[in-house]
């Protein structure tokens, strides 16, 4: 079961220091110009989410909850800058990304960031989780590649954090596949749109 942990609204008023700050906005131009030249279509297109408001959502997490652990996953990590944001608040951090060509942008960030984050290409979803999907189109479905899991020789419940910034209608499928595989304490993150960060725990 999961039970909500209310994000106080002025955490957005949360120091982001500067040189993160820059970064981001680095980060964010070259999704911009990364936007401008891919072609392919509008629901497999990346979209930045508020990584400044992620930033501060995990600081505050860090600092006001429990944690099983230091182990961190971003479902789908694309640029991977909040894995970046992680690591830089001192996590261990693992990125999963389904798409190379987001990969290699995650891995530029990485670099760019100079911070300790492990990025993969695979499936997030663990062996067996897409049949908790009330819906087959989801994007997150039906990805034909190895599972993430298997290739770094751990399960869902190693970690104490997950994040994910789930295309609209999937954030129940996230959550039900977090649910079931998380560890118990676990924390999931998930970025549903500007001003809505939700955060959850698995009791
Ligand atoms: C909405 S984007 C979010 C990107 C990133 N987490 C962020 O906050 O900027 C969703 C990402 O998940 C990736 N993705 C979707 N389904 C996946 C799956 N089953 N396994 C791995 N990556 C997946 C997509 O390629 C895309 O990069």
């Amino acid at each position: 079961m999961l039970h909500k942990i209310d994000i106080p609204s002025g955490v957005d008023s949360r120091l982001v220091p500067d040189a993160i700050a820059k970064s981001i906005e680095l980060a964010k131009q070259r999704i911009e110009t990364f936007q401008d030249r891919w072609d392919r279509p509008q629901i497999e297109q990346f979209v930045a989410a508020d990584y400044s408001h992620v930033f501060q959502a995990l600081d505050w997490t860090l600092e006001t909850q429990m944690t099983i652990g230091r182990r961190f996953v971003e479902w789908g990590c694309g640029f991977a800058i909040v894995s970046a944001c992680a690591a830089h608040l001192g996590l261990d951090v693992i990125g999963i990304e389904s798409e190379d060509v987001l990969l290699v942008q995650g891995q530029t960030t990485v670099k760019d960031w100079g911070v300790p984050v492990e990025l993969i290409h695979g499936n997030f979803l663990p062996p067996g989780a897409e049949s908790l999907a009330d819906d087959p189109m989801l994007p997150s479905l039906g990805h034909k590649i190895e599972n993430a899991y298997e290739s770094l020789g751990l399960d869902l419940d190693d970690f104490a954090m997950v994040y994910s910034y789930p295309w609209p209608g999937e954030d129940d499928f996230h959550e039900a596949v977090f649910d079931r595989y998380a560890a118990r304490g676990a924390l999931l993150m998930m970025f549903c749109g500007p001003n809505d960060i939700r955060l959850y725990r698995k009791s």
